[in-house]
């Protein structure tokens, strides 16, 4: 039988991506250092600890890895706490262990693609209120200078936030990330600060690099009504989707911050993206539920037919990623996905899981959508938040207490992907059988 082929366009990115606090290890300067030492924070009791270890040099050994296995660029993010571990103190010495690192990706080709907030924040701005505080955003974009400045002849492309509007939901709704808030209001001013912090950041890279491309990356939540007969499901799911999915874009569009029952002007939000960056991980069935005004009055739950993932964290719906795609082509930009990958220690979903949603990227790929680059969650194990170690993300997998690195074989698979710039029907046959019908139907 004929090698059928699904090709991604010339010149198309693919990656993975990783997390400062999540993969350095050993840093006590920020808000989660403080976290997971309060007891009953971390579902597994586990702490960050060594993590990947990437403070102590192994990004070497993962960034390697990562270029023999056909990657082309790499995300990763620079660590506010590390830079400016006070408020009156710059670290050249952290500053420096980044300049390595780059260094480091441009001699294995890896196209550098860099976060400058990915959940943690300095101990003395989470002391002094963190995004509730209105100054938070002014000493963010102080950050960000002192990092554009030291590194804009090697990296042209700026990712200011990741998931500002996780983080919002994570840290003052649900209040799973520190400081562990669940008030809306609270959650509100989140929103119009870290909306702040964007906009200022994004000025701050234009004003000082000519060439750069910036953005955020948002976390896009694939929400579908239950019942699509049923209005009020349908009215529901729509309110979850405005709440979570397009507050950030809608204000970049028009400068008007909406968070449930609050609004507010952040003007100089107004265009400043330069591409749209997709975070999609899994979709929920949505229904109308009367005793759940805190939850929008809504109930969540997964497709029935989806494969959930090794501790039920997430179901496979791949289509749930051409939604979000679809959704995300009418701001006429160039689309990345930063982020997609699910938990599995064993590695028996994740092969199914990577061909199947870039399968979904190819369609949109295909209708000429502007999509330019895939970056996998994640190249390796790493620390997973307030689910601890409890979770596996890695194409390689990590023992946390030897640092070793194993061999997954959906390294084998991304690095095939990666290298032939397409997904074909023998490497579904080869890793993901079980999908062969559904990919490449007779
Ligand atoms: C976050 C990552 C996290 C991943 C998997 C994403 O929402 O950006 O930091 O590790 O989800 O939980």
């Amino acid at each position: 039988m004929p090698d059928a082929m699904y090709r991604f366009p010339k010149g198309f990115l693919w990656g993975t991506t990783t997390a400062a606090h999540q993969v350095e290890g050993g840093n006590t300067l920020n808000n989660w250092f403080l976290w997971e030492n309060e007891p009953g924070r971390i579902k597994d009791g586990s702490k960050s600890g060594l993590a990947c270890d990437w403070w102590g040099g192994r990004w070497r050994e993962d960034l390697r890895n990562a270029a023999e296995g056909g990657q082309n660029a790499n995300r990763f993010s620079i660590e506010w706490s590390r830079v400016q571990p006070s408020s009156d103190r710059w670290d050249s010495a952290a500053l420096d262990h980044y300049r390595e690192m780059l260094a480091g990706m441009r001699q294995l080709g890896l196209k550098p693609v860099v976060t400058l907030h990915h959940f943690t924040d300095p101990i003395w701005i989470y002391e002094a209120g963190g995004w509730e505080n209105d100054e938070t955003p002014w000493h963010f974009e102080q950050f960000v200078r002192k990092v554009v400045t030291a590194f804009r002849d090697e990296v042209k492309f700026w990712v200011t936030l990741n998931e500002p509007n996780g983080l919002v939901v994570n840290a003052y709704v649900d209040g799973r990330f520190p400081p562990g808030k669940k008030d809306f209001k609270v959650a509100f001013r989140g929103v119009r600060n870290l909306m702040r912090g964007h906009a200022r950041a994004y000025h701050a890279i234009h004003e000082l690099q000519d060439d750069a491309i910036a953005g955020y990356a948002l976390y896009y939540r694939g929400f579908l009504p239950k019942k699509e007969w049923f209005f009020l499901d349908a009215m529901v799911t729509r309110m979850l989707s405005r709440n979570l999915n397009e507050i950030f874009s809608t204000a970049i569009e028009n400068g008007s911050v909406k968070f449930i029952l609050s609004r507010d002007l952040v003007k100089e939000a107004i265009g400043t993206q330069d591409f749209i960056g997709i975070q999609y991980y899994s979709s929920d069935l949505v229904s109308f539920n009367p005793v759940k005004p805190g939850e929008l009055f809504s109930r969540r739950e997964y497709p029935p037919d989806a494969r959930l993932s090794e501790n039920g964290f997430m179901a496979n719906v791949p289509q749930g990623l051409y939604q979000a795609l679809d959704w995300a082509r009418h701001f006429r930009l160039p689309i990345y996905i930063t982020e997609n990958g699910v938990e599995d220690s064993e590695d028996t979903l994740r092969p199914e899981y990577l061909v199947q949603h870039l399968h979904q990227v190819w369609r949109a790929a295909n209708f000429n959508w502007n999509i330019k680059g895939y970056f996998h969650w994640s190249q390796i194990d790493n620390f997973e938040w307030e689910r601890g170690w409890s979770q596996r993300f890695g194409l390689w997998g990590l023992d946390v207490a030897t640092q070793r690195r194993i061999h997954r074989k959906s390294v084998d698979l991304y690095a095939r992907i990666c290298k032939e710039n397409s997904v074909s029907s023998e490497m579904v046959r080869q890793y993901a059988p079980r999908v062969f019908d559904l990919l490449f139907p007779s």
